[in-house]
């Protein structure tokens, strides 16, 4: 599986990311899953050895500036250059601050052409009785891969993420029933913009409210290739009692 720890700010000083990282690398060494670190872009640069066995290094947002006059923002290039392997692009915190489909799926370019693997965050923020969300959904994942190449479509990675239920607690979860349908349903929308066999093999992860009570029955009943964690991936103790549940 794929195990992304999304650090979000939650990580203030060196002294943590390091304690962070050093847990990791001995879990990572392990398990027989691959961790995904994802700190903040101050925090990145800490770490130029990652991409050890099963551990990779990933940031939490990418510009769609190539470099030069861009004041502030941080490139594919600069990245690519510090060993970082994955990006999340479209989390729902991001979408809070105005990111559209558009400037997303931009993103998503860059990081690609950056060889860097997207993790595109998509889900919708509630639910409704008719089931208008799954248009949401639809609108999210339609952006990005119609705005890639045939072959790129296949080498991102989603993370559904309902947005109702990130930041809670394990009991607010999705439930492991609801998630293998969700799960279904995006493989099928990934179907119409590659091969059904193609879409077999993008992994789909899960995010929202992951922790060590709720992360076995979610793998077993969920469908899921993989987990992307906020919370319960800042704290040691927790973090390494979430992924030795998944051993
Ligand atoms: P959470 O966050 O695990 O704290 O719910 C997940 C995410 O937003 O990626």
């Amino acid at each position: 599986m794929l195990i992304a720890a999304n650090w979000k700010a939650y990580v203030e000083t060196p002294t943590k990311a390091r304690a962070l990282v050093a847990s990791a690398k001995r879990l990572a060494l392990r398990s027989k899953h691959t961790l995904v670190l994802a700190p903040t872009y101050p925090h990145i640069g800490l770490f130029p050895g990652a991409g050890k066995k099963n551990l990779a290094l990933g940031a939490q947002d990418i510009s769609i500036a190539e470099g030069g006059a861009a004041t502030g923002e941080v490139t594919g290039k600069q990245l690519k250059s510090l060993g970082v392997s994955y990006v999340i692009v479209g989390h729902s915190e991001r979408r809070a601050t105005g990111e559209t489909n558009e400037l997303i799926a931009r993103k998503a370019q860059q990081a690609i052409a950056n060889k860097l693997t997207p993790i595109l965050c998509v889900g919708e923020r509630t639910r409704d009785a008719d089931a208008t969300y799954l248009q949401e959904l639809r609108a999210q994942v339609t952006a990005v891969l119609s705005a890639l190449t045939p072959k790129d479509r296949g080498t991102i990675v989603i993370a559904y993420e309902p947005v109702w239920a990130i930041g809670r607690s394990a009991r607010e979860a999705i439930t492991p029933a609801d998630l293998a349908e969700m799960i279904l349903y995006i493989r099928k929308l990934l179907a119409e913009h590659v091969t059904v066999k193609a879409a077999a093999k993008i992994k789909i992860l899960y995010g929202g409210s992951v922790e060590p009570g709720n992360v076995r029955e979610l793998a077993e009943g969920g469908k899921v290739d993989g987990f992307l964690i906020g919370h319960a991936s800042v704290d040691v103790p927790t973090f390494t009692d979430l992924v030795k549940k998944l051993s």
